[in-house]
């Protein structure tokens, strides 16, 4: 998803840069971009759910699943729908930092105790209806706290208040968290960066994520060049050329079919 203007691998924006490009400076494509990602999530979000659960992941560091679970939860909040975006990088949190806000208190505070009334503390200043949730104090045991009876507890609780919770989590070839959460959220996008993102690694992430059934929505290539050709190397994977959206799972069942 091309959004910002080329840059390379180690620049990074300030966070003001973040937020600014969020409600203001978006380009227009890569704001339509954002609003397709939402009507194609639409199709491959399981149906009769109350509240969808969306995991935002990736292979490896960098690839801008943090940028991506901003964004997305953005757009889907500008669409009307209560969205909570909840920062579940419990290792290198990163929210905070994007939005300009505190980092406590935040999800592993509200794991200990939930209060719904303590909740309009973290509706954003930008849209009404987005509310996010930072990752809060460092926990020694991340990944235990994301599978925990706690988190699904809590996520139950809070599909009660929102139509969307999207979560930041961190990339599947590292560390086990991703996966530990998997099976309380609706489904997850994988994030790919052109360029960056290395084929094996790839396809790593998507046997560990099939080795744990974890419902794959699809892809979102970050840093896309427009045009013809610049999949190359991902071929493989299916997309939707002009939504730099793909479902793998599909492609990935049908393969699983002809294999038997
Ligand atoms: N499309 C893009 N164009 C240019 N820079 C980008 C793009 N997407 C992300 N970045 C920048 O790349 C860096 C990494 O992005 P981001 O924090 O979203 O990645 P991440 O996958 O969440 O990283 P981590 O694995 O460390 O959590 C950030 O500095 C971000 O601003
Ligand atoms: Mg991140």
């Amino acid at each position: 998803m091309a959004f910002f203007k080329k840059r390379s691998k180690s620049s990074s924006f300030s966070s003001g840069e973040l937020q600014k490009t969020l409600h203001k400076n978006l380009e227009f494509t890569a704001r339509e971009q954002y609003k397709l990602l939402r009507a194609n999530l639409g199709f491959t979000l399981p149906e009769g759910q109350k509240c969808q659960i969306i995991g935002v992941t990736s292979s490896m560091r960098g690839e801008g699943k943090s940028t991506t679970s901003v964004n997305l939860s953005y757009v889907l909040a500008e669409d009307g729908k209560k969205v909570l975006l909840i920062d579940g990088d419990l290792r290198i949190p990163s929210i905070a930092k994007k939005m300009e806000m505190s980092s406590t208190p935040g999800l592993t505070d509200l794991l200990m105790g939930y209060d719904p009334g303590q909740f309009e503390a973290f509706r954003s200043k930008i849209l009404d209806k987005w509310y996010i949730l930072p990752a809060g104090e460092l926990p020694p045991n991340p990944s235990e706290l994301l599978g925990s009876r706690r988190m699904k507890v809590l996520l139950e609780a809070l599909s009660e208040v929102f139509d969307y919770i999207v979560i930041d989590l961190p990339p599947v070839n590292i560390v086990s968290d991703a996966l530990a959460v998997s099976s309380f959220i609706s489904g997850m996008v994988v994030v790919v960066r052109e360029d960056y993102t290395e084929k094996k690694e790839l396809e790593r992430c998507f046997r560990q994520l099939k080795l744990s059934n974890v419902n794959v929505l699809g892809c979102v290539m970050n840093e896309a060049k427009s045009g013809k050709g610049s999949y190359g190397k991902y071929k493989k994977y299916r997309y939707y050329k002009y939504y730099r959206y793909y479902s793998t799972y599909e492609s990935e069942s049908k393969k699983s079919k002809k294999s038997k």
